[in-house]
């Protein structure tokens, strides 16, 4: 029997270590007090079969969350606020380039959402799938989605929603996959069944699993997750993460966990206002970036978005008419070899109608499909109109241009 007061800093403190320990959540000293409601809520989710003082006592003698405390613990220290179609720039990311990546698979994608709450994060997933997708395409995604609050999750599977949760969700998209049940809304059936929720610890459970699907994964979406967590923590999970990710995955978190030292084994990506990052050689931004829209900056050459997306879906800029001079006018002066003049007329054309995307200047940077932006080391040849061109850092890859 601990003799002093239980609910004493110093005893807090063992309690807060073993917690990080086991469920990740930081309680530095300055948050201990919150520490002890959340125990204390512990203690009300038993109906005070438990006191909050015997909470205490029980995790300091096992040194570790005893079995039977497990579950409503982690449902009580747990934020489990969340809405559907969360944070625009990860949104829009989903809308374009990634639904792009999941049609050219035919399908063949897994996603997890880690730290899925109450389900209104895959739920806005599948929803954007079932809208953009066709059928055959999306019967073959599969999104993975868990959480650590047994709570949260019951209420995912039930898939009933009060008006809180749908602050950012277009009117005719909930009227046409919610209906309505007294004051709230139940998800229908297309995409309740599109989401397959599991319990999972992010800190003590080992993953890659592929006995739950988590492995060889091209998306992770853990937002408002991580930054309740400790350092320590957060390095081991993003970790695993890595680990469970294909070459090219996406991990997508909320853009105020973003920190380049705890994720400098991904690349970045800065598009839609937002960044991203990603399983593939570090990728660094550039001061370059002369419109907000959507560019993905990257030091290596290979145009990395026009191999992901088409640039119909990623250039969203508005059609707008051409201005003079033309297309045939930049491929005149190149083909009179004023290639320099030829390129300035391409560019402008790229800024303006969103078909021509080509921007090349010797020993300066080309703008891919409108998406992308990399280095020209040189020009290898120019002739007819057509420009080869080489670009840097050198690993050998080439890119051909025409004005055709
Ligand atoms: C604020 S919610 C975020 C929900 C959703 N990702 C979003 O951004 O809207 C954080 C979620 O992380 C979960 N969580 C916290 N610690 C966890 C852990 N160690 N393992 C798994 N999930 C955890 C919580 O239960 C909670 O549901």
């Amino acid at each position: 029997m601990i003799n002093k007061q239980v609910t004493d800093k110093y005893y807090l403190k063992i309690v807060a270590g073993i917690i990080g320990q086991e469920l990740g959540l930081h309680y530095p000293n300055n948050r201990l007090q919150e520490l002890l409601r959340g125990l204390e809520r512990t203690s009300e989710l038993f109906q005070g079969k438990y006191s909050t003082i015997s909470i205490i006592e029980e995790i300091i003698k096992a040194k570790s969350i005893p079995q039977y405390l497990y579950s409503q613990l982690s449902t009580a220290l747990t934020i489990n606020e969340t809405y559907f179609f969360r944070e625009t720039p990860a949104i829009d990311l989903f809308k374009t380039v990634i639904i792009s990546e999941i049609k050219k698979s035919g399908g063949n994608y897994k996603i997890w959402s880690a730290g899925c709450s109450s389900g209104e994060e895959p739920f806005t997933l599948a929803i954007i799938i079932k809208e953009m997708l066709p059928a055959h395409i999306a019967k073959n995604i599969k999104i993975i989605a868990t959480d650590i609050s047994s709570k949260a999750l019951n209420k995912a599977k039930e898939g009933v929603y009060t008006e809180w949760s749908f602050r950012e969700t277009p009117q005719n998209i909930k009227n046409k996959y919610f209906k309505a049940v007294d004051s709230r809304w139940l998800i229908s059936e297309e995409i309740k069944e599109m989401v397959s929720f599991s319990h999972l610890n992010l800190i003590s459970e080992n993953f890659p699993s592929p006995s739950m699907g988590i492995d060889n994964l091209n998306l992770i979406f853990c937002r408002n997750v991580l930054m309740y967590f400790s350092i320590d923590s957060i390095k081991v999970v993003i970790n695993k993460f890595h680990n469970s990710l294909c070459e090219g995955g996406w991990l997508i978190t909320s853009q105020v966990e973003l920190n380049n030292e705890l994720f400098s084994n991904f690349g970045k990506i800065n598009v839609f206002n937002g960044f991203f990052y990603i399983k593939e050689e570090i990728v660094h931004s550039s001061k370059n970036i002369k419109e907000e829209r959507a560019y993905m900056i990257k030091e290596s050459p290979r145009n990395y978005i026009k191999s992901r997306t088409s640039k119909k879906i990623i250039d969203k800029k508005p059609a707008t008419t051409p201005k003079k001079p033309t297309l045939n006018a930049a491929k005149a002066l190149a083909n009179r070899g004023d290639y320099e003049k030829a390129l300035d007329i391409l560019e402008e054309l790229s800024n303006n109608d969103g078909e021509y995307h080509i921007r090349l200047e010797p020993e300066s940077n080309y703008s891919g499909t409108g998406v992308g932006l990399s280095t020209v080391k040189r020009i290898i040849e120019k002739h007819n109109g057509e420009i080869w061109a080489e670009s840097a850092p050198s690993d050998g890859t080439t890119f051909f241009f025409t004005l055709q």
